[in-house]
């Protein structure tokens, strides 16, 4: 069985042992987000749990690739879990609005462990955080997924997702090219 979990210390060692099999939770910042993590969890790791937990936008801006920094939005983040750290899903809004900046992709972003993929979880963790998101009130939510990425694809499509466009990403990205789909609550 998959689910997904608020982060707790309780999950932290087999969290941690995933990154250090050199898995990213990041799908943009990649290895460079797991080193970040892996240092924030030796220093403080009560801080670094609180900080995945973010509603209020407390913690500092995010800076994107190209080291633009933008506000941070509220947010959260949820691990999915099989009795082990089997992935990541966060979910992140503007308050009052479907509406995203347009350097933010979409609210909502996951990865599997590469050695769990392929059974499902990514499909249920969506389904599971589209619940949460309901809650939030939101009539709707985007999710971007490169042209070349069938897998994502597939779990945006299995949890009644649309394609509404094809768009270039933010410069701050590299402006190459994605797809935006939209999941109605
Ligand atoms: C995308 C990702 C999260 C999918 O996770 P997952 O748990 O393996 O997904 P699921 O098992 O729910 O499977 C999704 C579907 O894609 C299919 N699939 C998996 N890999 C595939 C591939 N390389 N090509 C085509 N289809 C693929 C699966 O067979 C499944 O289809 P089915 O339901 O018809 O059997 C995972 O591949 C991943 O972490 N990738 C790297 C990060 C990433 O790309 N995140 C999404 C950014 S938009």
């Amino acid at each position: 069985m998959v689910e997904i979990v608020k982060p707790a210390l309780e999950h932290l060692p087999s969290y941690k042992a995933a990154l250090e099999r050199g898995w990213s939770p990041d799908n943009v910042r990649l290895m460079e987000a797991t080193r970040e993590q892996l240092a924030a969890i030796d220093q403080d790791p009560a801080a670094f749990l609180a900080s995945l937990d973010d509603p209020e936008a407390r913690g500092g801006p995010i800076t994107l690739p190209d080291g633009t920094q933008v506000p941070r939005l509220p947010g959260f983040r949820r691990w999915i879990w099989d009795g082990e750290a089997s992935g990541s899903i966060g979910f992140r809004w503007q308050k009052g609005t479907a509406d995203l900046p347009s350097h933010v992709l979409g609210h909502i972003g996951y990865a599997v462990v590469p050695w769990k993929q392929g059974r499902g979880y990514a499909t249920q963790a969506l389904r599971l955080m589209l619940g949460e998101a309901r809650v939030i009130g939101l009539p709707h939510v985007e999710i971007t997924a490169k042209p070349g990425n069938p897998a994502s694809h597939k779990v945006i499509l299995a949890n009644g997702g649309r394609l509404v466009e094809r768009f270039f990403e933010d410069a701050a990205y590299g402006g190459v090219e994605s797809l935006r789909f939209r999941i109605d609550l």
